[in-house]
């Protein structure tokens, strides 16, 4: 049996057949990036967690929690994540990649966690994916420099770029949490499925939660609107759904006009 072509390999040939007009199979396309996800997966180093004899283990949820009460901004509590050493993703990352744009600005973006671009930078959604972001931001006004700030649900990139564990997020979430609390945004956009179940604490599908708003609230209890979003790395897999992006980023303007953002 032939070896899965990788990642990247797909994503370039269906970006470039896109640019030619070929008409892709994208039922095809994600049986593929599935099939090279689980060999990279397989292939990736695997990093067991660090245990040392007769002493109790840490209990990593609550040292993040710790962590993070402890800082009062924004700086502190990068450093705090850079100095974490829970993750079961960090030892195969190359960089811990926290936040990037405006702090303090009114439209906060909280996407998945970093990819293979995001981890040479050590910056949130740098690679094509981000790109398209930036563009879609763009579209309504917003700018990393001037009007948005973004962060992610989980700061190590995972081997092969698969989703987040569970247990990977929920260590993260006392982090997630503190920022927002410290940021204050006046609107969360929740980039794809996984930021927009894990911040609501749902099973629900990106497609369900979409297209509407929800009410999000932190650990420590500040409240905040959150519109999810279709994540650009599948805009840019399936450029037919880019209408439902724009429906939707038209109500992140609309809502954060009417929030005084
Ligand atoms: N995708 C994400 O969700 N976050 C990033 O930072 C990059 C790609």
């Amino acid at each position: 049996m032939p070896a899965p072509a990788s990642i990247a390999v797909i994503d370039a040939l269906t970006d470039w057949w896109e640019e030619m007009g070929v008409d892709v199979d994208h039922a095809r396309v994600d049986a593929l990036l599935k099939a090279a996800e689980q060999a990279e997966t397989a292939a990736a180093p695997q990093v067991a967690p660090a245990r040392s004899r007769g002493k109790k283990p840490t209990n990593w949820v609550e040292e993040a929690r710790n962590l993070a009460a402890g800082c009062d901004t924004l700086e502190a509590l990068k450093a705090a994540i850079e100095s974490f050493e829970g993750s079961p993703l960090k030892p195969s990352a190359q960089k811990t990649v926290v936040f990037d744009g405006t702090p303090g600005a009114s439209l906060m973006v909280i996407g998945e966690g970093p990819g293979a671009e995001e981890d040479r930078q050590g910056l949130p959604f740098v690679g094509k994916a981000g790109q398209l972001l930036d563009r879609m931001l763009g579209a309504i006004e917003r700018t990393r420099e001037t009007n948005a700030f973004i962060t992610n649900v989980n700061y190590w990139r995972p081997p092969g770029n698969r989703n987040p564990e569970p247990e990977e997020l929920e260590m993260c979430r006392p982090f997630v949490d503190r920022m927002i609390e410290l940021s204050k945004p006046k609107l969360i956009v929740a980039a794809g499925g996984v930021p927009a179940k894990a911040l609501l604490d749902t099973g629900g599908g990106i497609m369900r939660l979409r297209g509407s708003e929800h009410a999000f609230r932190t650990a420590g209890g500040f409240t905040v609107p959150l519109i999810p979003l279709l994540h650009p790395a599948y805009l840019l897999r399936r450029p037919q759904e880019k209408s439902r992006a724009w429906r939707d980023l038209l109500l992140v303007e609309k809502r954060l006009g009417e929030l005084g953002g």
